[in-house]
């Protein structure tokens, strides 16, 4: 499973001229029992492996997500007539609270 995950990541990455290397959150986390999580794990491994939260900082998160958005946005572009054009809309609020709750610290200035 993890290759294939891996896999699909370079699929992914490849269209974007890059292959990712993600650590994977423990699928045995207790977090991900909650809505949010269950949330996260939805949205966020269709294209890849469920991303550790302490990757990134509470502060480095919605950036990230933001990103991710745009990604999504390109994967679900249809080209052809308007009527075939659909735009869900991921509310990803929720799911930035939770990486930012099990983010890494932020590093101290020094
Ligand atoms: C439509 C496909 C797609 C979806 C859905 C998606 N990603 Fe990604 N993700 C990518 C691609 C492509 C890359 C590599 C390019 C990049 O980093 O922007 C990537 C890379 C990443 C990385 C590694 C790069 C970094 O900045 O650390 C993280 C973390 C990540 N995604 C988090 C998420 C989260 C969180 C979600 C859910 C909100 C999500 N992804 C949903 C396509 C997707």
């Amino acid at each position: 499973m993890q290759r294939l995950c891996a896999l699909l990541a370079c699929v992914a990455g490849a269209l974007y001229g890059q292959c990712i290397t993600l650590t994977e959150m423990d699928p045995r986390h207790p977090a991900l029992g909650s809505e949010a999580g269950k949330m996260y794990a939805i949205a966020c491994t269709q294209c890849h492996a469920l991303p550790d939260p302490r990757r990134h900082t509470p502060r480095e998160w919605p950036g990230v997500v933001e990103r991710m958005k745009e990604h999504m946005a390109w994967a679900n572009t249809v080209v052809g007539p308007d009527s075939l054009k659909t735009s869900p809309v991921l509310d990803t609020a929720e799911i930035v609270r939770f990486l930012q709750r099990y983010a890494r610290a932020e590093q101290k200035a020094n």
